[in-house]
């Protein structure tokens, strides 16, 4: 039975406080630390998803023990080497391709056979990515045909540190490489392009041996053998994925405001600000704190009564990497031609959101134009969807 959502009625205008869910990349990191902490750590407002459970289910199966009541969240850590458990055990990462590709890094020592699988829309991704890095610092990897899950890690005692360039703008990329420095002597040096930083936000709140040093484009980060990891409190910030929705609904809502309270605003996660603040919308950012080194605030927005067509800059792309189909949905009611270029990364995501982006949009009775990996989007400010379509995501 496929899933069905009905909208009976139609809101005109609304002024509204809300608040969304955890953040789900701070909510996985904070519990891949949490589980080679030395003692008890906490989270309140963690993000109860699949993803996330199956994050917990992993750590689990590694011999750490946790709680979980309602959002909040003790894990029993042993410290930097308290992972136990027996040979060819299964780790399943379900549908989470963060905590898929993350957890090998942590795994590399391990002398133990661990295999890893994945839902169907999981086993379908690239794991070549993170296999590829992580096997030059001397961990053996096997593949389902070279690239996918189930995969096969039998890690060492004998690691080398790396040098690494990752030039695709992945987080999950960057993340594996440095959780495998934690585990190795000596220096891995990472070039990286610019990708959401909560991996290294946490190494430098925990202080662990990590230097970064950005420049426009890049991000270079030094990460040497970690022995000990303090314990984690931690109150997780609203989602700024979650958020999007509510962002975008508003912005097609003319008049209509919202304040989403405590929303992570990391600068490598709201390009999807950037990008609704180009296309007219009034966005305000409120209460501004630091938190652990992770920004958050208040997002105030209102709906504006013309939305401008935006010419996206790709320096945009991957702090918006999560929210794009959303964004053309934006676009879809613009008044103008909107452009979105190289976003060949979206099509190695849960689902190709590229190639269903446009789909979607067409069935909304909107042109579009998908060349390889750029999509330009024909706005319709009058745009009305009358009548229900469906979609067949196979
Ligand atoms: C994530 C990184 C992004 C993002 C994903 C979460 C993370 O993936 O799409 O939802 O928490 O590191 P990529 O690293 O593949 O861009």
């Amino acid at each position: 039975m496929p899933n069905l959502l009905i909208v009976k009625e139609r809101i005109k205008k609304f002024n509204n406080i809300i608040k969304v869910s955890g953040d789900k990349s701070i909510s996985i990191r904070w519990i891949l630390f949490s589980s080679l902490a030395n003692g008890v750590s906490k989270a309140n407002n963690l993000l109860i998803s699949e993803d996330v459970l199956a994050a917990l289910g992993a750590i689990k199966k590694l011999g750490i023990r946790f709680t979980l009541k309602n959002n909040i969240c003790k894990i029993f850590g042993k410290g930097i080497n308290g992972y136990n458990y027996s040979k060819n055990i299964v780790i399943n990462a379900k549908n989470s391709g963060t905590l898929g590709r993350l957890l090998p890094g942590l795994l590399i020592n391990s002398t133990k056979t661990i295999k890893l699988i994945g839902d169907k829309s999981l086993s379908k991704r690239d794991f070549k990515r993170i296999a590829d890095p992580l096997s030059k610092f001397g961990v053996h990897f096997k593949l389902k045909k070279k690239k996918n899950l189930p995969l096969l890690l039998k890690g060492s005692s004998n690691l080398k540190p790396i040098k690494y360039l990752e030039a695709k703008g992945s987080a999950q990329c960057k993340s594996a490489v440095i959780f495998a420095g934690m585990r190795t002597s000596g220096t891995t040096y990472i070039k990286a392009k610019k990708s959401r930083n909560h991996t290294e936000l946490l190494c430098k709140y925990l202080n662990l041996p990590i230097k970064i040093k950005t420049t426009k484009k890049f991000d270079f980060i030094k990460i040497n053998k970690v022995n000990k990891i303090k314990t984690l409190n931690y109150k997780i910030p609203s989602d700024i994925s979650s958020s999007a929705f509510f962002l975008v609904l508003t912005a097609l809502s003319q008049d209509s405001k919202l304040t989403i309270k405590n929303v992570n605003i990391n600068s490598s996660r709201i390009a999807i600000i950037t990008i609704l603040k180009k296309m007219g919308v009034l966005i305000k950012l409120k209460n501004k704190k630091i938190y652990k080194g992770e920004k958050n605030a208040d997002i105030q927005v209102k709906g504006p009564k013309r939305l401008k067509p935006i010419n996206c800059p790709v320096s945009l792309n991957s702090g918006a990497i999560d929210e794009f189909l959303v964004i053309f949905l934006v676009a879809a009611k613009a008044n103008g031609i909107s452009y979105f270029k190289n976003l060949g990364e979206l099509n190695q995501k849960e689902s190709p959101r590229l190639d269903w982006g446009a789909k979607i949009l067409g069935k909304m009775g909107i042109k579009t134009e998908l060349k390889n990996d750029s999509l330009k989007i024909y706005g319709n400010p009058n745009l009305k969807v009358r009548n229900p379509f469906s979609l067949s995501c196979n």
